[in-house]
């Protein structure tokens, strides 16, 4: 009988083996690959891995601190956490092009990614979560056209050390189980996808601190109802997004002008295609009000009921 079990204990000594007493570098986003690839090779050689965690300013209410701390308190895990939100802010300045903030993003993790490996000394090896389905996506799909889902975290090919890709013949589900059998936390393992241009590409168009700080706020309280109302593993992905509008409401005796809010939850195997999801009104009226009470600057809030296709998942 195969199991996880095993196969981890097996990956780690293949591991031990092939890296020695070199060092290994790995960019860890937070999400399911990376983290499992991350901890396993941490099995393998300890503190000989050093993980990279670049901090773009486009993550989700707390992620970046509870990313930081889940590996370092609870892994004991070598990590630089790299503070760039005012880099990237200052790179997306007066960009209002979705194509143009995943280049720029990916470019300018790619930099930052390369200007802290620099800083370390004698690394052979770069260890990335790349997952079997990756592996057979070679780019030629429609999905690939439509949107360049380049993942931040997809890092240049020229590197000049070994890459070693502990995950490559697994599908999510055994990613999980993996993990599972590793100690991750349930949260980190049953993560929603998340987009790696973040919150960037929720804003649409012109990305401030300002628009970024509502979106987050009103995404924190979305996801907080989806789960007190027990959705949270039924739904494939849930978030909120600012689509740049302004209306006109009416708050006690005056009138208001802000923006609106609009929520997006969709079922779906593979992001390929998916259906809205049919949450009870109650969920909504509740995350509704609460985030027109709570986050200043919105009066509006809209429910998206398209489908993918003819709607992708992301407004962006
Ligand atoms: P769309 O919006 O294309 O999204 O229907 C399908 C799935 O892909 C995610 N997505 C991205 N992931 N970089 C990523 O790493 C991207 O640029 C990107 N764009 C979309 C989206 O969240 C959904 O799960």
């Amino acid at each position: 009988d195969w199991n996880m079990g095993d196969f981890a204990k097996e990956e780690i000594e293949r591991i031990k083996e092939k890296i020695g007493d070199k060092r290994a570098i790995c960019a860890l986003s937070g999400g399911v690959d990376s983290s499992v690839a991350a901890v396993l090779v941490h099995r393998a050689i300890g503190q000989n891995l050093t993980c990279i965690f670049v901090d773009h300013g486009l993550l989700r209410k707390d992620e970046g601190d509870q990313v930081e701390k889940i590996f370092t308190e609870r892994f004991d895990m070598n990590l630089i956490r790299v503070n760039a939100q005012e880099r990237f802010l200052s790179k997306l300045e007066g960009i209002t092009d979705p194509e143009m903030k995943r280049k720029i993003i990916g470019e300018e993790f790619i930099r930052v990614f390369e200007e802290e490996k620099n800083k370390l000394k004698d690394i052979d090896y770069l260890v990335q979560g790349t997952i079997y389905p990756d592996v057979i996506e070679s780019g030629t799909d429609k999905a690939s056209v439509i949107k360049s889902h380049h993942n931040v975290g997809g890092l240049p090919e020229d590197v000049d050390f070994e890459i070693i890709e502990p995950l490559r013949e697994l599908f999510k589900d055994e990613v999980r189980v993996l993990g599972r059998s590793l100690n991750i936390p349930e949260d980190v393992l049953m993560r929603q996808p998340f987009p790696g241009p973040g919150l960037a590409i929720r804003v649409l168009g012109e990305i401030t601190e300002e628009k970024l700080h509502i979106v987050r706020e009103a995404d924190y309280i979305f996801r907080e109802e989806i789960k007190r109302a027990g959705l949270d593993k039924d739904i494939w992905q849930y978030f909120a997004v600012l689509p740049n509008i302004k209306s006109v409401g009416v708050m006690g005796d005056g009138r208001t002008y802000a923006h609106t809010i609009a929520l997006r939850a969709v079922n779906s195997s593979d992001g390929m295609t998916s259906d809205w999801a049919r949450i009870p009104y109650e969920v909504l009226e509740k995350a509704s009000n609460r985030i027109v009470n709570n986050v200043d600057g919105v009066n509006r809030i809209v429910y998206d009921i398209t489908s993918k296709p003819p709607s992708t998942i992301e407004w962006e």
